[in-house]
């Protein structure tokens, strides 16, 4: 799969370990950055990955910062986004059954590499099928297309 994937500083350590473990796997990985550790406005790499989901020039996109709160925010205000914060293995497959999460946003300061990893690949691996689920995926884009700017 072609997976975006960005951070800031609090998730920039994590980001490097999930660069690695997605690569290893065979995905095509897109680091959007940032390319040091100094501190960073999370907004501006989640837009990033957002607008790349979004526009569907990649399968999926993660998120990694402190506490994946922020990232999460504001990966949801990009059209198409449905960006999840999670903490645990069955929350990231959740997130894709029964939320079809396009964006999967995680905590740098939280959240050991090897879990994350876990996450990842539960997340990646995980497809939403269920009919009740895409009818209430249709219903949140209903949402973005009826609050949309004009
Ligand atoms: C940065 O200090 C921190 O606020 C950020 O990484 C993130 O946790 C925001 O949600």
């Amino acid at each position: 799969m072609r997976v975006a994937i960005a951070s800031d500083h609090g998730g920039f350590g994590l980001k490097r370990e999930l660069i690695f473990h997605l690569a290893q796997r065979g995905h095509e990985v897109h680091d959007l950055g940032p390319l040091t550790s100094d501190s960073v406005d999370y907004p501006a790499y989640a837009e990033l990955v957002a607008r790349q989901v979004g526009a569907r020039e990649v399968d999926a996109g993660v998120l990694v910062c402190g506490s994946g709160i922020g990232m999460s925010i504001a990966a949801n205000k990009v059209a198409g986004v449905r960006a999840a914060v999670v903490q645990d293995v069955e929350h990231a497959r959740l997130a894709r059954e029964h939320n079809d999460a396009n964006v999967l946003c995680l905590g740098g300061r939280f959240t050991a590499a090897p879990l994350a990893a876990d996450m990842v690949d539960a997340w990646l691996s995980t497809e939403c099928t269920g009919e009740r689920h895409r009818k209430r995926i249709t219903l949140i884009a209903d949402i973005e297309n009826r609050t949309a700017a004009s």
